[in-house]
């Protein structure tokens, strides 16, 4: 797979030379470039916003910088163009699935009001786009949002997780939270590990867990279960 990321703050992206997806890049199984909108805006202070049409508070981000850099960065059409925006869609573990299928994403990092909305009906001519949200809630930036997408898409992608059985007993895969784990010692501190963990009775701690599911999805995330 391939990534493309365009930021004001390329520096915030250094983190993914470490841990799983830095293994992945090693191992070429994912390719990422990471682009400074501010190389493609050519006025001395290297401009990238302006005041907004019709007032308003802030500034928006203007929309030729953002059109050179994706005439650099889209090379075909099979291209998915991903903007973090607290006014988009929400991205959950089915969004995750979808994309990390895909074998070229760009993510458009908008910073400060937004990126002036041409920017995005233009690049929805030549790639499929869409503006996701990671909750509702407001960053300052796209930049936190597009790392954790990218942390959850990529350990999606084959080979990156060494051992895939365990990306099937996480929560959200069945449309419930997980279940709580626990490792040795049985006792720490006078807590005792769920006996039935101990019991070697693999169908009755298959069915312990399914029940933990239930009970803790019940309790911290009815929605899920449409309650
Ligand atoms: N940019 C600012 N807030 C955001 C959010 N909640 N999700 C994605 N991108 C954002």
């Amino acid at each position: 797979m391939r990534i493309d990321i365009i930021s004001i703050f390329p520096e915030f992206f250094g983190v993914l030379d470490i841990s799983l997806l830095g293994k992945a890049r090693e191992k070429g199984i994912i390719d990422l470039g990471v682009h400074n909108l501010r190389d493609f805006a050519h006025d001395r202070h290297r401009t990238v916003d302006d005041t907004p049409y019709g007032g308003g508070a802030g500034m928006v981000m203007k929309p030729e910088p953002w059109g050179e850099a994706f005439d650099e960065v889209l090379t075909d059409a099979s291209s998915v163009v991903i903007f973090p925006s607290p006014a988009g869609e929400r991205f959950t573990q089915a969004t995750a699935r979808e994309l990390a299928l895909e074998p070229h994403l760009v993510f458009g990092c908008g910073r400060y009001e937004g990126i002036d909305q041409r920017v995005i009906a233009h690049t929805s001519t030549r790639a499929r786009v869409r503006e996701v949200s990671l909750g509702d809630y407001v960053l300052n930036g796209g930049e936190v949002a597009v790392m954790a997408m990218i942390e959850a898409i990529g350990r999606l992608v084959p080979g990156v997780v060494g051992n895939p059985e365990s990306l099937t007993e996480e929560s959200h895969e069945d449309g419930l939270l997980e279940y709580p784990s626990y490792t040795k010692p049985g006792v720490w501190r006078d807590l005792e590990v769920p006996p039935v963990l101990l019991s070697g009775n693999h169908g009755a701690i298959a069915a312990w867990r399914h029940e933990q599911q239930l009970e803790r999805t019940r309790r911290v995330r009815p929605d899920l279960l449409g309650e």
